[in-house]
């Protein structure tokens, strides 16, 4: 049947100045999907991509606390939509930007509402890479990604907890085949953790993007604001080769 959905044509519209579109997925809370969102963005960015960040997590809007942002008031600016600002080299959209940090209690038709709105508004100025970091579970905001955007790239994340593990082997059941999957990375690795997830992408014959490592006193640098800072002292190192990894895999 054809589709005849005219808000498609709004999105793709808006969204043709991007080249790649990256989708960091996990159905499971708590694995990092946030840290590694803004970890991949900005060092897409050290590599002199221009790089930019949605957050799409409307409940649990996080991205702006790695980059220790809060803005004060509405920051956007108005110019045929609206123009995200530049946040260390990022361009950055968040729910945020609009509401503080307000609770948004939203449902089903809502969501997909605010999220046609978001895409169908925000100028992305021709990004080359567009992360969008996205909330847990398999529902509407990731329905609507599937739904809306064309093309998108999937990147899965996972620890090497077995709730993880077994979160993102039914996740990879679900999404094989019908949309593109550049790989899983391993995030919150110790001791052989990294192995089993390796197992997992043997298994589910899934590239193994790389793995990060635990990191102790993240949450006391993100704290105190000092996660930017930080990233380029340490986490840096260990997102590169990752980095390297998904542009040479697209
Ligand atoms: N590699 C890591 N080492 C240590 N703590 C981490 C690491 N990755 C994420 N965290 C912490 O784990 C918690 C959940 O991370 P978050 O990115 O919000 O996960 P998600 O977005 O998948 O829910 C946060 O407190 C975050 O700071
Ligand atoms: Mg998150």
């Amino acid at each position: 049947m054809m589709d005849i959905d005219p808000r498609k044509y709004g999105i793709r519209r808006n969204l043709s100045s991007v080249n790649n579109i990256l989708i960091i997925l996990s159905s499971k809370g708590g694995v990092g999907k946030t840290f590694i969102s803004t970890s991949l963005a900005l060092a897409l960015r050290e590599l002199n991509y221009s790089s930019a960040l949605l957050d799409l997590d409307f409940t649990n809007p996080g991205c702006h606390l790695f980059l220790n942002y809060r803005p004060k008031g509405l920051d956007i600016t108005e110019e045929k939509g609206i123009v995200p600002p530049e946040i260390f080299g990022i361009k950055f959209l968040s729910i945020i930007s609009f509401i503080g940090e307000r609770p948004l209690p939203l449902r089903g038709t809502d969501i997909t509402n605010l999220f046609i709105e978001l895409l169908a508004i925000a100028r992305w100025g021709g990004a080359e890479y567009l992360i969008i970091d996205t909330p847990p579970g398999i529902r509407d905001e990731i329905l609507n990604i599937l739904t809306y955007i064309d093309n998108p790239k999937i990147i899965l994340v996972t620890t090497p907890s077995i709730l993880s593990i077994t979160s993102s082997r039914m996740i990879i059941e679900l999404l094989r085949g019908k949309y593109r999957i550049l790989g899983i990375i391993g995030n919150m690795l110790v001791e052989n953790g990294e192995r089993l997830i390796k197992n997992l992408s043997t298994d589910m014959n899934i590239k193994y993007l790389g793995g990060i490592k635990h990191y102790s006193q993240l949450d006391n640098y993100l704290y105190n604001g000092e996660f930017p800072k930080v990233f380029d002292k340490y986490i840096k190192n260990d997102v590169m080769d990752i980095v390297r990894e998904i542009v040479t895999s697209l």
